[in-house]
This record gives C-alpha cells, sequence and structure tokens, in this order.
C-alpha cells in the first residue's frame, strides 16, 4: 500500500549568497514560525559551511536543514567535495541533486545525478533532483522530451521503495532568478509531466505519492496560485528565501 498524502513542501534554496553573520539570525527568526510538519513542511538548503550551525539551531524545531549538493562517493580522495555520508551522520536528512546551476555552470549530467541520487539514497538522505529546460528548448517546443528524459535518468535502478523518498523539482532555467515565473498553468504542465512519466516508470500510486515541486523566481505574490495546481506539492524558492521575512510571508501564503 502507497500512502498519498502529499504534505505541501517549501523549500528555501540559498545558494551561495548569505553570509556568516546572517545565518543565524534567519534561522531564529522562522524556526517557530512556521506550520506544522503534518500541514507544510519547511526546509533550508545551505551551504556546507552552514549546515553544523544550522542544525544545532534548528534542534526543538520542525526546519529541515537540507543540503545544496554533495558527491557521489561516500568518502575519498576528493578534494573540496562533500560527503553524503558526512551529510548524514551530521542529521541532514535532504539535498537537492542535479540543480541546473549544477547542470549548467559545473557539468553535471544525468548520470553524475543519478549516482547523487544513489549516494544519498544509501546514506538516507531524501533527494531532491532538479530537471532543467532551457530557454532555447522551450522556444522550440522541446522543453517537454528534455524534462521527461532527466526524469528518467534520474530514478535509473532506484526501486520503488526509494522512489517514494524522492522528490523532483521542474525548474526552467529561464524562470530561474530572473524574475520571469512560470504562470501557473505552465508550471503546472511541467508538474504534470514529471508526474505522467513517474507513472510509466513506477505505478499510477507511486506517481500519486510522489511529491514533484516547482521553482523558479517564486515570491510571496505568485505562492499561492502556484500551489493551487493539482500537481505543484510545494516549491523551491531562491532569492525570496534570503529574507527571513520575506519567507515567512511565502511559507504562510
Ligand atoms: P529563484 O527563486 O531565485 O528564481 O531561484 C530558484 C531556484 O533555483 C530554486 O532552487
Amino acid at each position: 500500500m502507497v500512502a498519498n498524502k502529499r504534505i505541501p513542501f517549501i523549500g528555501a534554496n540559498w545558494k551561495m549568497y548569505l553570509m556568516p553573520n546572517q545565518v543565524i539570525p534567519y534561522i531564529e527568526a522562522i524556526k517557530h514560525n512556521i506550520p506544522r510538519p503534518s500541514e507544510a513542511q519547511v526546509m533550508i538548503a545551505a551551504s556546507p559551511l552552514y549546515l553544523w550551525p544550522l542544525l544545532e539551531h534548528a534542534k526543538q524545531s520542525d526546519v529541515i536543514i537540507g543540503a545544496e549538493n554533495c558527491d557521489y562517493h561516500d568518502t575519498g580522495a576528493y578534494t573540496g567535495e562533500v560527503s553524503p555520508k558526512a551529510l548524514a551522520e551530521a542529521g541532514v536528512t535532504y539535498s537537492i541533486a542535479g540543480h541546473s546551476e549544477r547542470r549548467h555552470y559545473f557539468d553535471e549530467d544525468d548520470e553524475v545525478v543519478n549516482k547523487k541520487v544513489h549516494a544519498l539514497l544509501r546514506n538516507n538522505i531524501k533527494p531532491i533532483v532538479c530537471c532543467d529546460e532551457t530557454l532555447v528548448r522551450t522556444e522550440t517546443h522541446d522543453g517537454v522530451h528534455w524534462v521527461v528524459s532527466q526524469v528518467i535518468a534520474a530514478f535509473k535502478d532506484v526501486s520503488d521503495k526509494d522512489a517514494l523518498k524522492m522528490m523532483i523539482a521542474y525548474e526552467p532555467r529561464w524562470a530561474i532568478g530572473t524574475g520571469i515565473t512560470a504562470s501557473a498553468a505552465e508550471a503546472e504542465e511541467g508538474c504534470a509531466l514529471i508526474r505522467q512519466t513517474i507513472s510509466r516508470i513506477y505505478s499510477p500510486a507511486i506517481a500519486d505519492a510522489v511529491r514533484v515541486l516547482y521553482g523558479g523566481s517564486v515570491t510571496p505574490k505568485n505562492v499561492k496560485a502556484l500551489m493551487e495546481q493539482p500537481d505543484i506539492d510545494g516549491v523551491l524558492v531562491g532569492s525570496a528565501s534570503l529574507d527571513p521575512n520575506e519567507f515567512l510571508n511565502l511559507i504562510h501564503y
């Protein structure tokens, strides 16, 4: 039996923006002002530099602390990389994998993203896989195929049981950091396509249980329309997550 209640998920992706003096005031400002986890889950994905203090300050609160990225080896001679095993031991429970910026600036391809998915799952960290879509492909009406192929690649060799631990985010590159949000209908189209693809790979029941997120210029103003779409279970927020008050407004849309 697959439980099919998809709890809304609101994730901040701080990227490489906040400075050390901003991190503790931020978590302190939001930690007791978020919904109960049965109503909505709230995550902050932060640079590895900040994870440890964030985990300490998030104790006795419902804020989830996540990683923005990690390596696909558990340990080893990989200077500068972040171990998924160490993340897990430190208490991190979610991590983004294959964000558009990783794919674009750091040449992460589908195979690397799939390796990261497996590394996270074997370390009991829930992967949030981002599927990109470029402007060119959108203009040529080929974005759809591009997203499908990334979803298929992300789930390669992932069991039914593990698939249920994953989230997939539809993050069209043209909407990230640009202020050009996909309309609610465009975002729904991308998210619905992801769900149909999961249904074809696994089953309708699994597709019904996996949460699908939208990311790209989400703000306190447009979040409600996005969250009302049937296949959008949550959002990943960049720019509008950098100020704790703005993020709180967005959480309590
Ligand atoms: P923006 O909200 O700044 O467009 O970034 C979105 C994003 O990349 C979330 O992962």
